[in-house]
C-alpha cells in the first residue's frame, strides 16, 4: 500500500494533508531519516513527528465504558469515541463497537475494525458469555434464577423465548447475570419481566476477558493473548 494511503487510513489526515506532512518532513523512519511519499517502509518503521504510528488495521481494543456515554457516533452527548484519540474515528476500515452498551451501563466494551472478529463475538452461534453485575431497586424474590435458567422466558414484544441465562445472587439487591445472547436492553428487560428494576448495570466480562486494572474511561489495545482469552470460554 502507498505510504500516503496507509497513513491517511489511520486517520492522520486526508491524503492531501498527509502529502503535505511528507513535504514538511514530519514523516521519518526510526532513525529520523525523512521519508518521501513514494518510499517503501514497513508500518513499524514509520514515525510521525518522531512518534510511532497507531496500530495497523486489525485493531481490537477494550474500553472501560463509563456511565453516561453512548456507543453511537451520532449522539449529540458524550460518545465512547471521545475517549480515544480523535483520529481513531477517522480510520479506514472503521473502528466499530462490538455490540452496544446502554448509556446507563458501564463496563467492558470491545471495539474493532475486524469484521470477522466482530461477527464471532456477537453471533448467538458462538455462545460467548457476557457477565453483568446488576444492582436492583427492589430486593430479589428468590425465584429469578430458576426463571432465567428455564429457557422459556419471553420478553415483551418478542416472539422467541430467551436462551437459558445464569443468575448468581450476591445479596438481596445485587446479582451477577451471565448471558449468551445480546438482545436489546436484555438484562434490564429480564429483571423487569420478574417485577424488579435495574438501578445500575456493569459488564465485567466477555468470554474469558475481564477489565483487569482498567479504570472507567481507560482503554487498551488487545494482543493475541487477550483474543485467545476472549474466546477461551
Ligand atoms: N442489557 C441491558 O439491559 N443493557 C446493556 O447495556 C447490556 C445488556
Amino acid at each position: 500500500m502507498k505510504l500516503v494511503r496507509l497513513i491517511a487510513n489511520l486517520g492522520y489526515g486526508s491524503r492531501k494533508q498527509v502529502s503535505a506532512m511528507f513535504r514538511e518532513g514530519r514523516i521519518t523512519d526510526a532513525d529520523g531519516e525523512v521519508l518521501y511519499a513514494d518510499d517503501k517502509a514497513e508500518h513499524a518503521a514509520i514515525r510521525i513527528d518522531g512518534e510511532p504510528l497507531d496500530p495497523p488495521a486489525g485493531l481490537t481494543l477494550m474500553l472501560h465504558k463509563p456511565l453516561g456515554t453512548t456507543c453511537s457516533t451520532k449522539d449529540p452527548g458524550r460518545i465512547v469515541y471521545d475517549l480515544l484519540p480523535p483520529r481513531f474515528r477517522l480510520r479506514a476500515p472503521l473502528l466499530s463497537t462490538v455490540g452496544r452498551l446502554d448509556r446507563d451501563t458501564s463496563g467492558l466494551l470491545l471495539m474493532t475494525d475486524d469484521g470477522q472478529l466482530l461477527h464471532r463475538v456477537v453471533s448467538p452461534k458462538s455462545q460467548l458469555h457476557k457477565v453483568y453485575e446488576a444492582t436492583m431497586a427492589e430486593d430479589l424474590r428468590g425465584d429469578e434464577a430458576g426463571i432465567f435458567a428455564s429457557g422459556t422466558l419471553m420478553l415483551e414484544s418478542e416472539t422467541t423465548p430467551l436462551a437459558p441465562a445464569a443468575l448468581e445472587v450476591v445479596d438481596a439487591r445485587h446479582a451477577r447475570l451471565t448471558l449468551s445472547e445480546g438482545r436489546y436492553h436484555q438484562a434490564r428487560r429480564m429483571f423487569a419481566a420478574v417485577g424488579n428494576h435495574v438501578q445500575a448495570l456493569h459488564r465485567s466480562r466477555i468470554g474469558g476477558l475481564g477489565l483487569g486494572e482498567l479504570a472507567a474511561g481507560e482503554w487498551r489495545v488487545l494482543g493475541e493473548d487477550d483474543l485467545a482469552r476472549l474466546f477461551s470460554c
